[in-house]
C-alpha cells in the first residue's frame, strides 16, 4: 500500500534526537515514549532523578530509545551544561520539545512572590534559556522543530491561576515570535495548548483547590468530547508539529483539549 507507507515515512523520525523537558511524568513522558515509538532517541530532561531514570527504563522497556539528563530549566548554567552534554553524546537536537511547568491555584492577592517566580521560571524563562541553547544546533544543521507546550490558558483567562495564566499567555505569543525569527534557519516553532488532562499536575491543582479529584474530573470532562484528556492524546499533536506531516506549519497553535475552547 503505497500511500501507507509514504505516510509512515512522514512519520519517520528515525535518526532524529528529541530533548524534551519535564519528561519524567505525565505529558512530557507521553511525548518522550510516542518519540521514541516512532524512531527518534528522546533525551528525557527533568529535575526530578528518581522519576526521570523510571521514565528512561519504561520507554526502553518498549521499541524505543531514551536517556535521562538531570536538568533544571529554570537555570541557564544547567541548560548550557545539558545541551553541551547532549551535543557531545549524539552529535545532533532535531527535535526540542518545551514541556516543563509548575503550577500555583492562587489569585493575585494569594500568591507570593516566590511562587510567581517559579511558574515564570520554570514554565516561561525555562523556554527561553533551553530553546537559546538549542537553537544554535538546529540553526547550524538548518532544520529543527520547537514544540512549545501551551495551555488552553495560553488565550483564556482562568480562576486562580494567575501566575500560570501570565506564563502560559506568554509560551503562546513567543512561539509565535520564534518562529519569526528562527524561519529563515528552517527552524518551525509551535505551540500545542491542552485542556485537562489526567497527570500528577492536574491531581495537584485538585489537592490546592480542596477539591476531591475524582469529582474534579468528573467536571472537568464536561465538554464536548465528554471525557478528561489522555497524556497521549498530547504527545500525538506533538508528532505532527515534530515529524515532515507539518513542514510548513511554523507560529501555529493547536488546542488539544475535546472541545473545551470551542
Ligand atoms: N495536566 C494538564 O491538565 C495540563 C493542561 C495544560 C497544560 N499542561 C502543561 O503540560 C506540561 C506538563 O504538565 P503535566 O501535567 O505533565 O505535569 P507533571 O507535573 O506530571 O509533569 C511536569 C514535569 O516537569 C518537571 N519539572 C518541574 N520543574 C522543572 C524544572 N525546573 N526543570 C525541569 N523539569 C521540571 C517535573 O519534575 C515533572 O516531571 C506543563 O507545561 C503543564 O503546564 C498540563
Amino acid at each position: 500500500m503505497p500511500l501507507h507507507s509514504d505516510l509512515q515515512q512522514l512519520m519517520d523520525l528515525s535518526g532524529k534526537v528529541a530533548v524534551i523537558s519535564g519528561a519524567a511524568s505525565g505529558i512530557g513522558k507521553a511525548i518522550a515514549k510516542t518519540l521514541a515509538d516512532a524512531g527518534a532517541i528522546s533525551i528525557v530532561l527533568d529535575i526530578d532523578r528518581a522519576k526521570g531514570r523510571k521514565a528512561e527504563k519504561e520507554i526502553r522497556s518498549g521499541e524505543g530509545q531514551a536517556f535521562f539528563f538531570h536538568c533544571d530549566v529554570s537555570s541557564s548554567a544547567e541548560c548550557q551544561k545539558v545541551v553541551e552534554q547532549i551535543i557531545d553524546e549524539f552529535k545532533h537536537i532535531d527535535i526540542l520539545v518545551n514541556n516543563a511547568g509548575v503550577i500555583f491555584r492562587k489569585d493575585s492577592v494569594e500568591l507570593d512572590e516566590e511562587e510567581w517566580d517559579k511558574t515564570l521560571n520554570v514554565g516561561l524563562k525555562g523556554v527561553y534559556l533551553l530553546s537559546q541553547q538549542v537553537i544554535p544546533h538546529m540553526s547550524s544543521q538548518h532544520k529543527g522543530s520547537i514544540i512549545n507546550i501551551g495551555s488552553g490558558w495560553s488565550f483564556q483567562g482562568g480562576p486562580k491561576a494567575v501566575s500560570y495564566c501570565a506564563a502560559k499567555g506568554g509560551v503562546l505569543n513567543m512561539t509565535r515570535a520564534m518562529a519569526i525569527d528562527h524561519g529563515q534557519q528552517n527552524i518551525r516553532v509551535n505551540c500545542v495548548c491542552p485542556g485537562d488532562i489526567d497527570t500528577p499536575l492536574l491531581e495537584s491543582e485538585a489537592q490546592q483547590l480542596g477539591l476531591d479529584y475524582g469529582e474534579y474530573l468528573k467536571e472537568a470532562g464536561e465538554r464536548p468530547l465528554a471525557r478528561v484528556g489522555t497524556p497521549e492524546d498530547v504527545a500525538k499533536a506533538v508528532l505532527f508539529f515534530a515529524s515532515d506531516l507539518s513542514p510548513w506549519v511554523t507560529g501555529a497553535h493547536l488546542a488539544v483539549d475535546g472541545g473545551g475552547t470551542a
